[in-house]
């Protein structure tokens, strides 16, 4: 590439020096030519003129005396031009009256007078000047007399002017030539390399290199100047980004190791309470038994109400609780991704609900197999989720239809779980995920409100999305995609 370059710029310049040389020759002789061609026919056109003039004079006696002879004796005497190719006398009523030509057989001429008023007139043929001039005697015209001059002489000179002009021309091109040669150093290379070094920077990004200072103090030696220059700001500029850079990178992953680990302590935190709570919740639930049981004759139905409400609240803290642990452990457990298909995880739990409910009147569809790569028990744990919400949230409706499905966006698989429940308010979409949160109240529909936000949770460590669309009374649609977008790093199997 810069080869081509190099080559490029010097040949320009040699073309260039060389096509200015040539047209200025050229010019030159073309001037030159038009000019000579110019003259030399008015000098032409000025001896025939004598020449006609003499003849004329020398041939007055002949024509009044009508001697033809004596008028051949005078035309014979230009043998000694041997340019003029013929010559003749007419008389005034343009009869021949004498003639010569230099190569015998010359035909005689059909020369007209010249026009009315004129002594003399000439013309220019292809290759010869005719001029003829009037014979005035004591102002009669007797008659005139006729040259014929060749003009292969201005043909000659025409040649020998191509042929200097081809000399000078090749000897100005190797001038040229040798000029552009000198003309090179000084000029062309420093621009070439300067090219190299441009090409090194943007190609390498290497900031580093700089272009060879000329000894000469013009254009390019500024131009080299000010690129060098340019390139000392750049490299300052990368290395303070660089600097910047690293420092911003080794700053998040300092932030990300505090995250991870006050994150971990968090839900070791939130585990073990969650855990710890669970033995005194025993105790007073066992206590609350055996009060129920051996001292429910020494209570009245008031305080054994009160009893069972105590029992219930301590059940839906139980619950509460397993939830939470649950939620914890889905994070926190070691993940395996493994060849699955995730439509016999939905038969089977659909299935399972149907015998929980044999009088509910469901419709459930889904495709013969959706292979999927991810880990089994956790995705078990998503589709339990979404097909036990579809079931719960259908359940005030005689008919209901469920739908598990996927489609392929851009090469990416999007799994969706639809139901034609009770739907949602579509503007809570964003609360639905987050733990406790309820679209509905307990007393509509039972709950804790911790499910979708396990399946987000799941759905997260495998790198993928979810999200949920629904409208109230319309049902509600839940898609998720189980891949990480390309070239992410939980796209590894973990
Ligand atoms: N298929 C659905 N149709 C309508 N609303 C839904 C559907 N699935 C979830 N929701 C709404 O999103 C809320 C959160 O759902 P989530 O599964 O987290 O909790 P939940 O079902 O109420 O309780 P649980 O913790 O037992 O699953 C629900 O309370 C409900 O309002
Ligand atoms: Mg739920």
């Amino acid at each position: 590439m810069a080869v081509g370059y190099s080559r490029s710029i010097s040949r320009k310049l040699t073309v260039m020096n060389m096509l200015v040389s040539a047209a200025a020759l050229l010019l030159a002789c073309a001037a030159f030519f038009a000019y000579d061609q110019i003259t030399f026919r008015q000098s032409l056109v000025r001896t025939l003129s004598a020449q006609a003039q003499i003849i004329g004079a020398n041939s007055i006696s002949a024509l009044i005396f009508n001697d033809p002879q004596s008028a051949t004796n005078t035309l014979s005497a230009l043998k000694s031009f041997p340019n003029i190719a013929s010559a003749g006398i007419i008389t005034s009523d343009q009869r021949p009256f004498a003639q010569y030509s230099r190569d015998a057989g010359d035909e005689v001429l059909n020369i007209p007078a010249p026009p009315d008023g004129r002594l003399e007139a000439y013309w220019f043929r292809a290759t010869h000047l005719v001029l003829v001039h009037s014979i005035v005697f004591q102002g009669k015209t007797l008659g005139f007399v006729y040259l014929r001059a060749d003009l292969h002489e201005l043909d000659q000179r025409l040649k020998r002017y191509a042929a200097i002009a081809f000399v000078v021309l090749l000897l100005s091109l190797l001038a040229a030539l040798i000029v552009s040669a000198l003309f090179r150093r000084s000029v062309a290379e420093p621009i070439v390399q300067l090219a190299e070094v441009a090409r090194a920077v943007s190609q390498d990004n290497n900031y580093s290199v700089r272009a060879a200072p000329t000894a000469a103090q013009d254009e390019i030696a500024l131009l080299i100047d000010a690129f060098n220059n340019m390139l000392q700001q750049i490299q300052h500029r990368d290395n303070a980004l660089q600097a910047a850079h690293d420092e911003l990178e080794e700053r998040v992953e300092e932030r990300t190791r505090e995250l991870v680990s006050s994150n971990r302590e968090l839900e070791a935190f939130s585990y073990s309470v969650s855990h710890d709570l669970r033995g005194p919740l025993e105790v007073m639930n066992g206590f609350s038994y055996v009060l129920l049981k051996s001292y429910a004759n020494q209570l009245d139905s008031s305080g054994k109400e009160c009893l069972q409400s105590i029992r219930a609240a301590a059940r839906r803290m139980s619950e509460l609780i397993d939830d939470l642990l649950n939620l914890s452990r889905v994070t926190t457990s070691v993940m395996h991704r493994e060849e699955i298909d995730l439509s016999s995880y939905a038969r089977a739990i659909m299935e399972e609900l149907c015998r929980t409910a044999p009088e509910r009147n469901v419709e459930f569809v889904a495709p013969i197999e959706v292979k999927a790569y991810a880990d089994a028990r956790l995705v078990q744990i998503v589709m339990q989720n979404l097909l036990e919400n579809a079931w719960k949230y259908t359940s005030h409706h005689d008919r209901a239809r469920i739908e598990f499905g996927f489609e392929d966006k851009d090469g990416r698989m999007i799994c969706f779980v639809k139901d034609d429940g009770s739907g949602f308010d579509p503007r809570s979409t964003d609360r639905l995920f987050q733990p406790f949160n309820r679209l509905h109240t307990s007393a509509e529909f039972p709950g804790n409100g911790i499910g979708l936000a396990t399946v987000r949770r799941i759905i997260q460590r495998h790198g993928g999305e979810v999200w949920a669309e629904g409208a109230v009374e319309k049902g509600a649609t839940f898609h998720f995609i189980l891949e990480p977008n390309r070239g992410t790093e939980a796209g590894r199997p973990v």
